[in-house]
């Protein structure tokens, strides 16, 4: 029987696909006809999401992987390639936003762990499924940035994060111009502010140590109701992929439906 799905015979990878945006994403490209790969630390958490999308009719391969140790990334990537055969699309979206506070009192160990899992895992994954994309003639590379990095002023206490994602913008812009007329398109995502995890651990740490007014911004954002949905910045994200759009930063808050306010964006 004809798959008239839009993604339908494309696999996809989705860097921490557990959960929050990444488990959304995952779910997304699924309902559009894609196969997963699907990469994290929490093999509980791949292992739900993996059910999901078989339930979907795809087919998903967990990948245990730690991206924030190079080894990790180095292996994660042959894994990919192994079971796979090589992927069709790409979605970086594994990151942390550890460790906030003052840049005078950060451990040096956990800064450079952020800057490999939020910058150099992306640009190495992409640098070892490249080829299989680029001999296909047909690729989608999206890295899933921050709002942040438009007014890098506005999240002091958070250098490193803004610092990684400010990186990844830079090469994935880069890396669409190099990839110009190769069929494989690179693309930033900013997916708003949304309800994971992520949000919560903010909201959970001590506002002594990170900052009271950081602090304070996270709780009100959602005290007031302005997160979106992990499957609204998804659907978003999902809508985008699909063009032929390259080197472009996307903005959950410029959608169609949106007002510039994610919180309009529910
Ligand atoms: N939520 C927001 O408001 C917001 C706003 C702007 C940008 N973003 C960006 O959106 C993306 C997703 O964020 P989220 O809010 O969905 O985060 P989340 O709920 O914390 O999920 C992060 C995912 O990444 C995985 N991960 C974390 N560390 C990893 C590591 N060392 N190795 C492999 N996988 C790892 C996690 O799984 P394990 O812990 O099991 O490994 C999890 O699946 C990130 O790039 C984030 O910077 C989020």
């Amino acid at each position: 029987m004809l798959d008239d799905h839009p993604l339908a015979g494309r696999t996809a990878l989705v860097t921490g696909a557990g959960r929050g945006i990444g488990r959304a994403t995952a779910l997304a490209l699924a309902g559009a006809g894609a196969d997963l790969v699907l990469l994290a630390r929490s093999a509980d958490q791949l292992a739900a999401v993996a059910g999901e999308i078989r339930d979907l009719g795809r087919t998903a391969h967990p990948i245990r992987a730690d991206l924030e140790d190079p080894r990790g990334v180095r292996s994660a990537g042959d894994e990919v390639l192994d079971v796979s055969g090589g992927v069709d699309i790409l979605v970086n979206n594994a990151a942390r936003v550890a460790p906030l506070g003052g840049t005078a009192r950060l451990d040096q160990d956990d800064i450079l762990d952020a800057l490999v899992l939020n910058v150099l895992s992306a640009v190495a994954l992409t640098s070892a499924l490249l080829p299989v994309m680029v001999r296909r003639g047909w690729g989608r590379i999206v890295n899933v940035s921050s709002g942040i990095v438009a007014r890098p002023e506005g999240m002091v206490g958070g250098n490193v994060y803004v610092t990684t994602k400010a990186a990844l913008e830079a090469h994935t812009v880069n890396l669409a111009a190099e990839l110009d007329g190769t069929g494989v398109t690179a693309n930033v995502y900013r997916p708003g502010t949304v309800d994971t995890a992520m949000q919560e651990w903010i909201r959970d740490q001590d506002p002594e140590r990170i900052g009271e007014a950081l602090h304070q911004r996270f709780v009100s954002s959602h005290a007031e109701g302005r997160l979106i949905t992990p499957e609204r910045s998804a659907a978003v994200l999902l809508e985008r992929l699909l063009g032929d759009g390259t080197g472009r930063i996307w903005d959950v808050a410029a959608a169609p439906g949106a007002t510039g306010d994610p919180a309009r964006s529910r």
